[in-house]
């Protein structure tokens, strides 16, 4: 199941620069969550089910993964505590994400319960999904106070899509993405496509830039982890972010979008001539660890500090038995400062595969 990566040719920027903000000595006792290297801990996905009615060959099997049993999966209460307790200790953005979040029944209403967080200083409530249900749900979303969504989409033609998702399923996608257009306030709609050599074409790439000059789309291109249940990964299926930017500016020339946020995973682009914009998410050719705000709380309550821990610490146990506030923040700022200094994708045998894959851990 593990895979070793091999070192071979893509082009690497170099991490010597170092981390952000001042390395500290001590973990402090209060004020916002901060790690050992410095950095300010702002961004928190909370996976709400691990499971996934979508089977894209980069995340999981045919067959799907052996599914967390419903009494291990966090409650609304639960996930409602938890998160206002990492807005109190600073965290400003709740990604909810899954698996498929949208199979959790009654989301609107949890979205519901998050939204008035904003006073506590939430600035964004946001959600990931295979958008196959966002027709039907996109209503309740807005009006449950959804403030950005992510929509994966990988390509835009019909037999391609099935040979990704294995599911036969673009009409439904697009028509979720145009059912989002109704609500301004669930706003950038940003477009994700995992970009995999061998698989995704220049035609692919070019559809999926071209959507994102006719609609208001904010069309981002991920480059492939190895983070498929699998294992399958191997280097040579990183199809690096510059070459895709570099196959759209020969159609469409690109300008930077100046002023962007450091943390951000994505750089961003616009088109001289477009309505929306196109980003680049390069995690393995220009890894962002430096600029890491994330941390991640799986569907079944354990708090993970990097996609590539290979441990986590339990939340849900200490609060099913009882645990104050008080112990859980301990708990939380341990973890917090632990936090891991980067990824080792590009290190050979010093890489260690995650100890859960994509739709386990929450993207
Ligand atoms: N590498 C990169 N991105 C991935 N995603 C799922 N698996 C991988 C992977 N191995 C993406 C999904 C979704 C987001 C949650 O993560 O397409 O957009
Ligand atoms: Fe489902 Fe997302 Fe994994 Fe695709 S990438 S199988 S949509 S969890």
């Amino acid at each position: 199941m593990t895979t070793t990566p091999t070192r071979r040719h893509l082009p690497m920027v170099s991490e010597s620069a170092g981390i952000t903000g001042q390395a500290l000595s001590e973990n402090p006792t209060t004020g916002p969550l901060i790690d050992s290297f410095g950095r300010l801990i702002r961004n928190l996905r909370i996976s709400i089910t691990d499971r996934c009615n979508f089977r894209c060959t980069y995340c999981m099997p045919e067959e799907g993964l052996d599914w967390l049993p419903n009494d291990a999966i966090l409650t609304f209460e639960e996930i409602d505590r938890l998160s206002r307790l990492f807005v109190r200790l600073g965290i400003n953005e709740i990604r909810l994400t899954g698996g498929e979040p949208t199979l959790r029944r009654d989301l609107p209403d949890l979205i519901a319960r998050l939204a008035p967080l904003e006073a506590d200083g939430l600035k964004s409530l946001s959600l990931t999904t295979n958008g196959i249900l966002l027709p039907r749900l996109a209503p309740a979303l807005a009006s449950a106070g959804l403030t950005r969504i992510n929509v994966s989409l990988d390509t835009l033609d019909q037999k391609r899509f099935w040979q990704v998702t294995r599911r036969d399923a673009l009409d439904q996608v697009m028509a979720g993405l145009e059912s989002l257009e109704a609500y301004p306030t669930i706003t950038p709609i940003k477009i994700n496509a995992v970009a995999v050599r061998g698989f995704t074409r220049e035609e692919d790439i070019l559809a999926l830039a071209g959507l994102a000059r006719r609609k208001p789309y904010v069309m981002r291109f991920i480059e492939f982890m190895p983070l498929d249940a699998e294992g399958n990964w191997e280097t040579d299926q990183v199809l690096p972010g510059d070459e895709i930017r570099a196959i759209i500016n020969a159609q469409w020339p690109l300008d930077v979008i100046p002023g962007q946020d450091p943390s951000s995973t994505a750089v961003t682009y616009r088109f001289s001539d477009g309505l929306g914009d196109v980003g680049f998410i390069n995690p393995v050719t220009q890894p962002f660890c430096r600029t890491c705000d994330r941390i991640r709380l799986t569907a079944d309550g354990q708090l993970r500090t990097c996609l590539f821990s290979v441990d986590e610490t339990d939340l849900k146990s200490p609060m099913r038995n009882g645990a104050d506030d008080d112990e859980l923040e301990r708990l939380i700022r341990r973890a917090v400062w632990a936090k891991e200094q980067k990824h080792k994708i590009n290190e050979g045998e010093a890489f260690q595969r995650a100890s859960r894959s994509m739709s386990q851990i929450g993207g």
